[in-house]
């Protein structure tokens, strides 16, 4: 399922944008954005014909259609071990815009919400998107622990909100259930909402193990909002889909409430939701077949990284991301971007402040979502150029 042939280039060129194949000259292998490049599972695409086939593509339930709520909190319980209720999840039109619901339902002008440095910059985004304010808590990607007493430092009578991002797009750092269990007992403390963003909890490399915030205790659950997706995992991106999970009927009002879905100003694709159902119901298979290639894939790209003369890669934990630190070049970021751009032709994310925060400096971000075959290619140009 995984081996180069299976993957078409020809419609890649036609369709995957955001930094990707149909946006770089003929010739660029793209490691950008973080969206794989293997065709989605046969029976998400089935699923989606015997719904169309009928013709009708009415409004659908603004809380979403049954079925999702009820496979959606089906894979929370037994997946997560989150005590998930259908009642308190609802579908949006992609995680991105849960992280963006979340910060409305919870932030007001300035309110500030902690968020990890280096991450995604969805956070900040969506923080600044509510005129509320981004405070930066460094987790760099190397074997130093957490620093908790940092991260208390930065509670002021301002903050309300912590930003998890579990595993850390960009580092692929996955946190340990003690490390969750501080930031828990820590926002139990302040009281503050916890977003979890657990996009990436499925695509974990062993002996690491994933555990949801909200799957900690009662006590971390009530103020813990999840929000997940499903374009990492079963390359949906093009659906715009993904879920906000709440811990209690509260703070369920005052999400849904905040995502204009009830007005039908926003909403989910019906269609998008019988892709989801399809592919939790059906396509464990395919995911499984997925994360073992990527595992093999992540032990390529570290290796293969680290063998380049100023380069060095930690092996991402989780996330197919490779996060390298290119600082032994005595080059930037975007110096090495460009190079690699303009010489080696491979794209790849260079670790600016407008992607990934301050902390990003000094790095690289590389996709590995793809087969070893684009992944040699891709190496081999690499250490060519230098
Ligand atoms: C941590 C994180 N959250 C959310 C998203 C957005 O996902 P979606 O495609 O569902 O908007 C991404 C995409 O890269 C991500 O890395």
């Amino acid at each position: 399922m995984f081996e180069n042939h299976t993957i078409n280039f020809d419609i890649l060129k036609e369709r995957a944008f955001n930094l990707r194949w149909a946006t770089v000259p003929e010739g660029v292998i793209p490691l950008t954005a973080a969206d794989p490049d293997f065709p989605s599972a046969p029976e998400i695409a089935e699923a989606m014909i015997r719904f169309t086939k009928d013709r009708y593509l009415s409004y659908g339930p603004a809380a979403g259609l049954a079925s999702f709520k009820e496979s959606v909190a089906r894979f929370f319980q037994e997946k997560r071990q989150i005590p998930a209720s259908p009642d308190l999840l609802f579908p949006v039109d992609s995680a991105a815009f849960g992280i963006y619901v979340i910060c409305k339902a919870f932030l007001k002008a300035g309110d500030e919400a902690i968020i990890f440095d280096p991450v995604d910059f969805l956070f900040r985004y969506s923080t600044e998107a509510v005129a509320a304010v981004a405070v930066p808590f460094a987790i760099p990607p190397t074997d130093m622990p957490v620093d908790f007493e940092r991260l208390e430092q930065l509670i002021s009578n301002k903050t309300k909100m912590i930003c998890l991002c579990n595993p850390l797009n960009p580092t692929g750092k996955v946190f340990t259930r003690e490390e969750l269990t501080r930031i828990g007992a820590l926002a139990v403390k302040h009281n503050l909402i916890i977003l979890s963003d657990e996009i990436w909890s499925d695509i974990i490399f062993k002996p690491h193990v994933f555990t949801s915030m909200a799957s900690i205790n009662e006590e971390i659950r009530s103020q813990t909002v999840t929000v997940t997706g499903y374009s990492k995992s079963y390359g949906l991106a093009g659906l715009r889909i993904g879920t906000v999970l709440a811990s209690n009927a509260a703070h369920y009002e005052r999400l849904f409430e905040a995502s204009l879905h009830s007005s039908t100003i926003h909403g989910a694709n019906v269609l998008s939701q019988v892709a989801v159902v399809a592919a939790l119901d059906e396509c464990g298979y395919w995911l499984d077949g997925f994360v073992s290639h990527l595992q093999q894939m992540r032990d390529l790209i570290t290796t293969g990284l680290n063998s380049i003369e100023g380069f060095h890669c930690k092996a991402p934990e989780g996330c197919y991301v490779a996060f390298a630190d290119i600082r032994g070049t005595g080059k930037s970021s975007a110096e090495i971007a460009e190079l690699l751009f303009n010489e080696a032709k491979v794209s790849v994310v260079p670790g600016a402040k407008q992607w990934f925060g301050q902390g990003a400096e000094g790095y690289i971000r590389l996709s590995f979502a793809t087969s070893e075959a684009v992944i040699s290619e891709a190496l081999s140009r690499i250490k060519q150029t230098f």
